[in-house]
């Protein structure tokens, strides 16, 4: 049984798909052993906490840079014995030290069809805002691998979305969530725990 260890700084909806999808039986041969918020009173920590999790707080403001940070994370994610660590809106940037500690043991949700709209300030509801401005008809949510290079590492599973008229920057983050993120997330996390991906000239691979 894998340990899966989740990584969080707000409302927590996609931890909770996580949740939801573990106590359905879905996450084959893992179980979330804690959560970790970047932010004091997040309330992905309540849902942690609702749910029996172990939820640990390192903030990312009592820290005066990056590297402190992540060496901060990296102890925490080592000390909790992590064998995935998923990013489920985690909203730092975290240095090397963490992907050379969980090498392809780490993975991100980002909400939209990556290599759009992604990488550094292309996060929350602004990846939304940027789809509208650019007037793509179909966007969506990837979930792949981290690694050093932001929202640049394999991708895993993908699933489009369509953009409808009259859309705002939250109808098309909601109908993202719903019809992708909430989806893609537990089924990645699932065939991880079952080892079915496998990464070949540093691409992913469903088997
Ligand atoms: C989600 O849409 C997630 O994909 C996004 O933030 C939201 C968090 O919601 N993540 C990023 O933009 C990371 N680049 P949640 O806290 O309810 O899961």
């Amino acid at each position: 049984m894998k340990n899966i260890v989740v990584l969080v700084s707000g409302g927590g909806t996609n931890l909770q798909a996580l949740i939801d999808a573990e106590k359905a039986g879905n996450i084959k041969n893992g179980k979330i052993t804690c959560v970790i918020s970047s932010k004091e009173g997040a309330y992905a920590l309540e849902r942690a906490e609702q749910n029996g999790i172990k939820g640990i707080v390192i903030p990312r403001k009592a820290y005066p840079d990056i590297a402190s940070y992540t060496r901060a994370v990296t102890d925490a994610l080592l000390a909790e014995k992590a064998d995935l660590v998923v990013y489920a809106g985690f909203m730092t940037i975290l240095d090397e030290q963490v992907t050379k500690a969980f090498p392809y043991k780490m993975m991100n949700v980002h909400p939209a069809l990556i290599p759009s709209f992604c990488g550094k300030g292309f996060y929350g509801l602004h990846v939304h805002e940027a789809a509208l401005a650019a007037g793509v008809k179909l966007s969506g949510a990837t979930v792949h691998f981290v690694t050093e290079v932001c929202d640049g590492g394999p991708i895993i599973i993908q699933k489009a979305v369509p953009v409808e008229n009259g859309d705002t920057p939250e109808t098309l983050q909601k109908r993202i969530m719903e019809q992708a993120e909430w989806k893609i997330l537990p089924e990645a996390v699932s065939l991880f725990c079952e080892e079915r991906i496998e990464i070949r000239d540093g691409k992913a691979y469903v088997l």
